[in-house]
């Protein structure tokens, strides 16, 4: 072979030699400086990541953001918010309802169910607890009996006012409050449609059929449901001061059905159910 043939043959190998080498070092150095900045962000987080187990190493970025806007919130708080959505404006980024269908879905201004959603085994309350014709999942009206019917034996009056209610239903309710008080404030006590909580069929609106439903923190009803709700496996859905996770203002006369077992423990450590189920369930 030609001796320039062969020279020229060699120097093409070892200049791509170099290249690729080149290229395999940039490389190298990228993800070197791609793995600083990720522990700079865990370490920026206090390295909460190795403390809790609902860490996702998917929303690092929004963790960071979310902590650099609420800079006196714990770090475990910073991550509960983001995976609840909140660092985000409500109804935005929604999602389709996590376990529809069972005590444990979950509603709010980021999960929806879809216009043609209605629950199975929806059964009328017993009139003696209701106002007439108001229907639960069946699990959940057997367990508002109870309830309801323990108060009674305590010489209290527990009534289910609002129950079920369909997607038209909502629909109607929530443009008849725009009308009346305009979107933002309907929006702090009125779920859009496809985002109530009422669409599931496990949650009931009460009063004590003498006071007005708004002042049902005023009575002893409330009181005892407080005490009791959680043993019927029913939980205040909107407490005070948590309007900022569930996105509604203060509603003492709504609860939620969602077992004994999880209403016990979301009562023992004042949680929301978007905190419990963030916590617990959304691994
Ligand atoms: N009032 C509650 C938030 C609802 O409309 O479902
Ligand atoms: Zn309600």
């Amino acid at each position: 072979m030609n001796k320039k043939i062969i020279i020229s043959i060699i120097a093409t190998i070892i200049i791509s030699f170099f290249t690729i080498n080149k290229v395999f070092s940039k490389e190298k150095q990228k993800n070197i400086n791609k793995q600083i900045n990720i522990e700079d962000k865990f370490n920026f987080l206090g390295n909460i990541n190795k403390k809790i187990n609902y860490f996702k190493e998917d929303y690092l970025d929004r963790y960071i953001s979310y902590k650099k806007r609420n800079k006196s919130l714990s770090n475990s708080d910073v991550v509960l918010h983001v995976n609840i959505g909140i660092d985000q404006n409500f109804y935005t980024n929604i999602k389709e309802a996590p376990k529809a269908g069972t005590n444990y879905v979950l509603v709010n201004k980021f999960y929806y169910l879809n216009k043609d959603y209605i629950p199975n085994n929806l059964e009328e309350i017993d009139n003696n607890y209701s106002v007439p014709g108001k229907k639960l999942v069946n699990t959940a009206k057997i367990s508002f009996e109870f309830l309801a019917k323990k108060a009674k034996e305590e010489g209290l009056t527990i009534r289910a006012i609002s129950t079920y209610r369909s997607y038209d239903y909502q629909s109607n309710l929530y443009n008849k409050y725009i009308k009346e008080d305009g979107v933002e404030k309907a929006d702090k006590y009125s779920a859009r449609p496809g985002f109530s909580e009422h669409q599931t069929g496990f949650a009931v609106d009460v009063d004590n059929k003498i006071t007005n439903y708004n002042n049902f923190d005023t009575t002893k009803e409330y009181k005892w449901m407080l005490e009791n709700a959680h043993k019927y496996g029913f939980i205040l859905r909107y407490p005070k001061g948590k309007e900022h996770i569930t996105g509604y203002m203060y509603e003492p006369w709504h609860y939620r059905y969602v077992g004994v077992n999880i209403a016990t423990f979301i009562k023992q450590n004042n949680l929301t159910y978007e905190e419990y189920y963030f916590k617990y369930f959304d691994k």
